[in-house]
């Protein structure tokens, strides 16, 4: 049987939500040996202020902080809640954070592209107010949900392009041309474009990819629209999810790690839509596995394992700069049952399971 260890693992792209949920989603984070995570900061109302007394009407990161802390994060060797990006950003905002340690990382979201985006505002804004820059100035990370916002549904997913290309192609080059020192992480990427134009930026460009990505294309969504599927940025193509497959598997790969965007939502069907959002947390190591050997890799064998734990544990907390973790967990080819989480606002159903599947084929041991 195979099983090989690793150092405990970063998931440097996470939701962890607030009241009856965080706990719960912390504890799923810690079960699945994770040291720490990018707590991504769309709360409800969304982090996008860095101190409590500021009166802007938002969730401070020093309070999110707090929240995460006493729910269990404790746990954690370390995390970092990047601020949200709202018309109220300023460059001083960044600048303070900056100063006083508690800013590591923003995050832009494509103003109402996805779930909590609400708040956010238009990229050539943020270049306007000077908020990129003052990123640019102070070694801030720019977290990227890179997608198109306010397109026509016709060009938001057609067959020549979508939103996630549309901003690869447009947005991304002029933005990377415009700031050449600013450091960026694409986050949850999906197409071949976007793998492309991380590829061929400098080394201050990242990206991060999710476990469905890797596993699942559009079709394995919409043949018996299997919702629980349903993620922004939505599932791709086969091309696309090769793109990604071979960056992974790249022995040389420095730019591509472990970001699963494992985001809860007890509702997923609504009467009018869908949320958006796949919940992995506490089997995120474990789909991976199976996403690299679904790419061809050979888990059994050690330099391909060397391969996984380069894209899972060092890659993105190198770039991140965070300490490196103290223990290790062993994944082991052996099923592993699937169930709900519980929680007290209700069960989150993992991502395999509501596609049907009650065991996944990994299983970890601590
Ligand atoms: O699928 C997604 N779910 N994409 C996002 O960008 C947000 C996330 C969530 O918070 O549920
Ligand atoms: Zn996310």
């Amino acid at each position: 049987m195979t099983a090989f260890t690793l150092p405990k693992w970063y998931d440097l792209h996470t939701h962890l939500r607030q009241d009856g949920l965080i706990a719960p989603i912390i504890r799923a984070h810690l079960n699945m040996a994770c040291c720490g995570v990018v707590a991504m900061p769309n709360t409800k109302p969304p982090a996008a202020k860095i101190r409590k007394d500021d009166p802007l009407p938002y969730t401070s990161i020093e309070e999110y902080r707090e929240l995460i802390l006493r729910s269990g994060g404790d746990g954690f060797t370390d995390f970092i809640v990047p601020l949200y990006l709202t018309k109220d950003t300023t460059p001083q905002m960044i600048a303070d954070g900056a100063k006083s340690g508690l800013l590591r990382a923003v995050k832009y979201y494509p103003p109402h592209g996805t779930t909590g985006a609400d708040f956010s505002t238009a990229l050539s804004g943020l270049i306007q107010s000077g908020v990129i820059k003052a990123l640019e100035d102070h070694n801030i990370l720019l977290c990227v949900h890179g997608e198109e916002h306010g397109m026509a549904s016709e060009d938001y997913f057609s067959r020549s392009s979508n939103a996630e290309e549309y901003f690869y192609r447009e947005r991304m080059p002029r933005l990377i041309e415009e700031f050449p020192k600013l450091r960026v992480v694409c986050e949850h990427i999906t197409t071949k474009v976007a793998v492309d134009l991380v590829k061929k930026s400098g080394g201050g460009v990242v990206a991060n990819i999710t476990p469905q990505h890797l596993i699942y294309t559009v079709g394995h969504l919409l043949q018996g629209l299997k919702y629980h599927l349903y993620c922004l940025p939505l599932v791709k193509f086969a091309e696309d999810r090769q793109a990604l497959r071979d960056a992974v598997l790249d022995p040389n790969n420095t730019k591509f790690f472990a970001g699963t965007d494992s985001a809860p939502h007890t509702v997923k069907a609504t009467e009018c839509g869908c949320a958006a959002g796949c919940f992995t947390a506490g089997i995120a190591p474990q789909l991976y596995a199976e996403a690299f050997e679904m790419a061809g890799a050979d888990l059994s064998q050690s330099a391909q394992q060397k391969i996984f734990e380069k894209f899972l544990c060092h890659v993105g907390p190198d770039f991140y700069g965070l300490e490196k973790p103290k223990g290790t967990f062993t994944l082991v080819k052996e099923p592993q049952a699937l169930a709900k989480t519980e929680t007290p606002d209700g069960d989150i159903t993992p991502l395999p399971l509501g596609l049907g599947q009650k065991t996944i084929p990994w299983s970890i041991k601590a």
